[in-house]
């Protein structure tokens, strides 16, 4: 009889559990931000003569495709339905009211010759191209000015083909920037999902002066010796969700951001209202980023629920003095981290400068960075925070944080910092005070 009760006690429990995060799921997802388009009107790369034998050139084919899409404009727009095939081709520009569409077994791959990638200008917030001087290479997949684009599919593959160009910056032969697989300036109702990218030349997905970007079930793949291969860059972009997806690259993966330096400042957009949930991966750089070009600064982010294995810094919010920018109201929680070099790095020395006009009295703000439930396991060194010293970063509160017992290698270190840590183990500094009184942010 007891056996019985208990076990309709179970039953009970098990189902209100999974009603609950039922409940959950439906509310918490991007779902809302873009609405998703279905289109009618449908044409095919192979239409306008695309071979997909993964040697034939197709830049032509894609650009007479989206050609097509933009002069004709059919009411609802136009879906572009890539095959199962290899489709070699360089860097091509979207336009709007289109469906990229990638079938089980399509892959979109960049081409490894130089000249099929021609040069755009540097963005404005940046001053010129982030690596080197003067402009910089299209991205292979590029829009500019755009609304109502989704990149979208049975999981087919985008290829950057990057080591041809990892090798150019190993060798120190870049003569100009390196491409991002995909970038979309100045846009707005952008979807992506369902894509797997490989391979990205530098940065993978680098939405910049966009609003309402969902990116969704992605897969973001590169080798952890691939130099700055970041998964994410939101870039003073606003109301961008980021969900479900898995990364695995040589540098941050996933990083907020909003322009450099003197740039950065004078063009003033910040990056505010981000999202960022259920995301797994591995770097040997940053999971969780919030930086280093941060002058149009940075407000209003949410991750939640992340897990990270292998990495370099869990959890790193990062700026520099020349920056500039406020940095506001940052929360993180729910992060499982495994093998990790840092728990969590909160710094006002990272990142290089675009050149020396940079104004040393530019101080970056940080205030109100809230971590709380994170749990690690194998990890090096819990934890830094160090402020600037004429600009102490405020409003660090850390809660509910167990990040390895002691005895710990290397402790936590903290200089220029106001905040609390409340049930954080080891315990960080003493800079940090034992109650939440000076957090903004309830708990
Ligand atoms: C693609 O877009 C870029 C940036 O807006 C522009 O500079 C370039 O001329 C466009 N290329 C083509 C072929 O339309
Ligand atoms: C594509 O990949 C995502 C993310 O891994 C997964 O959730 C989804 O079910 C896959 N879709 C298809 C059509 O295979």
């Amino acid at each position: 009889m007891l056996r019985l009760v208990f076990s309709i006690l179970v039953c009970f429990a098990a189902i209100s559990i999974l009603a609950s995060r039922e409940a959950f799921a439906d509310v918490v997802t991007c779902s809302g931000l873009v609405p998703m388009r279905y289109r009618n009107d449908k044409i095919s790369i192979t239409d306008f003569g695309a071979v997909g034998d993964g040697r034939t050139l197709n830049t032509k084919a894609f650009m007479e495709a989206i050609y097509r899409i933009e002069h004709l404009r059919r009411r609802g727009g136009t879906l572009l339905y890539i095959p199962p095939g290899v489709y070699l081709t360089g860097s091509f520009n979207l336009t709007s009211h289109m469906t990229l569409y990638l079938a089980r077994g399509a892959v979109i791959k960049a081409t490894q010759d130089a000249k099929h990638w021609p040069l755009i200008a540097p963005l404005p917030s940046y001053g010129r191209g982030r690596e080197r001087p003067g402009g910089r290479y299209m991205s292979l997949i590029h829009g500019d000015g755009l609304r109502d684009v989704v990149i979208t599919g049975e999981n087919g593959t985008i290829d950057g083909q990057g080591a041809f160009w990892w090798n150019m910056w190993r060798q120190r032969t870049l003569q100009f920037t390196r491409p991002n697989l995909i970038e979309l300036i100045n846009s707005r109702s952008i979807i992506i999902s369902n894509v797997i990218f490989k391979n990205s030349p530098f940065w993978n997905i680098h939405p910049v002066y966009c609003s309402n970007v969902v990116i969704r079930y992605v897969t973001i793949l590169a080798p952890p010796d691939s130099p700055n291969t970041d998964g994410i860059d939101p870039d003073s972009s606003h109301h961008v969700c980021i969900e479900d997806s898995y990364i695995s690259t040589g540098d941050d993966l996933v990083a907020v951001k909003s322009g450099w330096d003197e740039y950065g400042i004078a063009y003033g957009i910040p990056s505010h209202d981000i999202t960022i949930r259920r995301i797994t991966g591995s770097s040997p750089f940053s999971g969780i980023a919030v930086g280093s070009e941060t002058s149009g600064g940075i407000l209003d982010v949410l991750a939640e629920h992340i897990t990270l294995y292998n990495m370099g810094v869990g959890i790193h919010v990062k700026t520099n003095i020349g920056r500039g920018g406020i940095i506001r109201n940052i929360t993180v929680s729910n992060v499982y981290m495994e093998n990790v070099r840092k728990g969590i790095k909160i710094a006002g020395d990272v990142g290089d400068h675009p050149d020396d006009k940079f104004n040393p009295n530019a101080l970056p703000v940080v205030k109100d960075i809230t971590i709380k439930d994170v749990w690690g396991e194998n990890v090096q060194q819990p934890g830094s925070i160090h402020g600037i010293k004429n600009s102490p970063f405020t409003g660090i509160c850390l809660s509910n944080i167990n990040l390895g017992t002691p005895p710990i290698k290397t402790p936590w270190q903290c200089s220029d910092v106001v905040g609390s840590a409340v049930k954080v183990s080891p315990w960080p500094c003493s800079e940090l005070a034992a109650t939440h009184q000076t957090c903004s942010i309830p708990f």
